[in-house]
């Protein structure tokens, strides 16, 4: 029996092995293709951070920061939390290089990992990785449809079907603290019937009781006042518009009026989008539905974290989320090792060579496959089989000394001894035919 390591990663912590990253790569390449064109620029914040961004800006009653944050103190006495998500580092960047003074809206786009303890489940760890946007400095309803359709444009580029994209208002301070006070008295007759969380949450922050997933808790709030009602005459005006655009660029939607979000910072609009189907664990279970974006408006964040009055709003794709959904789908990634050229040597001053010529051939482009840490030429022949090479360069004692080399045609067989010099011309000729 194999005994396991003893130091082994930290819980709810992932190796992105390389079987993945060909599926990282491809959705950063098509999320970084799609943003390009629409004028988004890369922008990288730390992964450290203070704590206070996080404490203010994510906000104080969110779960994030009551109990997931991985906060630290630093030898010099500073309190840093690892981020749990990008917004609020991007806000402060914004406002700590003066960023009002550029043509607004700026509009910016990041990836990396993130870091929330969490209950690691499918979908769901320790360590994870987002695909990012903001729009800063726009109030326009026109900007809350364009980042949705941004992100259904990503993820109809991955060939993921049957997305469905649920969009909600939860209104801006002033109609929102009128909508708690009437959702709190309806909810206080029957606070008994709701779990110890929504007791919590009751007191704490009523919205959230909205999106509890436990089932008695639904058939209360289905029942509750929906905030759609009870909105004001700009929240009002502004979802309309959001849902004209999203109409007029035919993108399927749903209205959920129990979208609430789980961050402390939105105002007016607010989505998420899933796939059509419940998904699978990496070993096969059915998973709880989980969103692969998330994100919304947020015009009192960048007053709140020490800058000017500024409109606001973004998302944030969860990457292992659309890798799962990716594979579930049977959406394969080609990323092959295959290579049209091998080069095999035999002998010590042939090795020499070979590195030198190898070198030549990564200047003119050509991917070369390769085994030098092999010296039978049976097992090299058979890794030049495997990578499906078209020719395989021959470089033995003989060779070596001769200054040439053989190229042989792996579908016929023939070979033809050329100099060493132009073996990359004579390849690139054979390529080309
Ligand atoms: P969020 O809803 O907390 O929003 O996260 C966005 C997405 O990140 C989720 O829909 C999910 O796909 C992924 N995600 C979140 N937590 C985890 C986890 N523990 N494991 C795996 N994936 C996860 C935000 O983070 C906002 N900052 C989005 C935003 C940007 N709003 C405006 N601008």
């Amino acid at each position: 029996m194999s005994k396991k390591p003893k130091i082994q990663r930290a819980s709810g912590m992932r190796d992105v092995l390389p079987e993945e990253q060909k599926y990282f790569q491809k959705i950063l390449d098509i999320a970084e293709n799609v943003v390009d064109f629409y004028g988004f620029k890369k922008i990288d914040t730390p992964i450290l951070e203070e704590t206070e961004l996080f404490s203010k800006g994510t906000g104080l009653l969110t779960d994030i920061v009551q109990k997931q944050m991985y906060n630290l103190k630093t030898k010099g006495g500073d309190f840093l939390s690892l981020r749990p998500e990008f917004t609020p580092g991007v806000i402060r960047a914004y406002i700590e290089h003066g960023m009002k003074n550029l043509p607004q809206p700026v509009k910016f786009y990041s990836f990396g990992p993130l870091f929330r303890y969490e209950h690691s489940q499918a979908g769901r760890h320790r360590q994870f990785h987002q695909f990012n946007i903001e729009v800063i400095g726009e109030g326009d309803p026109v900007i809350d449809a364009q980042v949705i359709q941004i992100f259904y444009n990503i993820l109809s580029e991955l060939k993921l079907k049957n997305l469905i994209v649920e969009v909600n208002s939860i209104g801006d301070p002033q109609c929102r603290a009128y909508y708690k006070k009437v959702l709190t008295s309806f909810l206080k007759h029957k606070e008994s019937l709701l779990c110890p969380d929504c007791r919590r949450r009751l007191r704490e922050n009523p919205l959230r009781v909205l999106d509890c997933k436990e089932e008695k808790c639904q058939k209360i709030t289905s029942q509750a006042p929906q905030i759609i009602d009870h909105l004001c005459e700009d929240c009002h005006r502004h979802f309309k518009g959001v849902l004209e655009f999203l109409d007029e660029i035919e993108l399927p939607y749903r209205l959920n009026p129990y979208l609430v979000r789980g961050l402390d910072y939105y105002t007016k609009t607010v989505f998420e989008i899933f796939i059509d189907e419940t998904q699978k664990t990496e070993d096969d279970k059915p998973a709880a539905r989980s969103a692969l974006v998330g994100g919304g408006r947020y015009d009192n964040l960048v007053k709140l974290l020490g800058g000017e009055n500024t409109f606001a709003g973004g998302g944030a794709m969860g990457i292992e989320r659309v890798v799962i959904a990716m594979k579930n789908k049977n959406i394969k990634i080609i990323k092959s090792d295959d290579r049209s050229v091998f080069l095999a040597q035999i002998g010590s001053m042939a090795k020499r060579k070979g590195l030198k010529l190898l070198e030549e051939f990564r200047k003119a482009k050509i991917e070369v496959g390769e085994s030098f840490g092999k010296d039978s030429l049976k097992s090299q022949l058979k890794m030049a089989d495997k990578m499906k090479a078209k020719y395989t360069l021959l470089l033995g004692q003989r060779e070596a000394l001769e200054g040439s080399v053989i190229i042989r045609d792996m579908e016929n067989g023939k070979q033809e001894t050329v100099k060493i010099e132009s073996a990359v011309k004579e390849i690139q000729k054979r390529l080309k035919k």
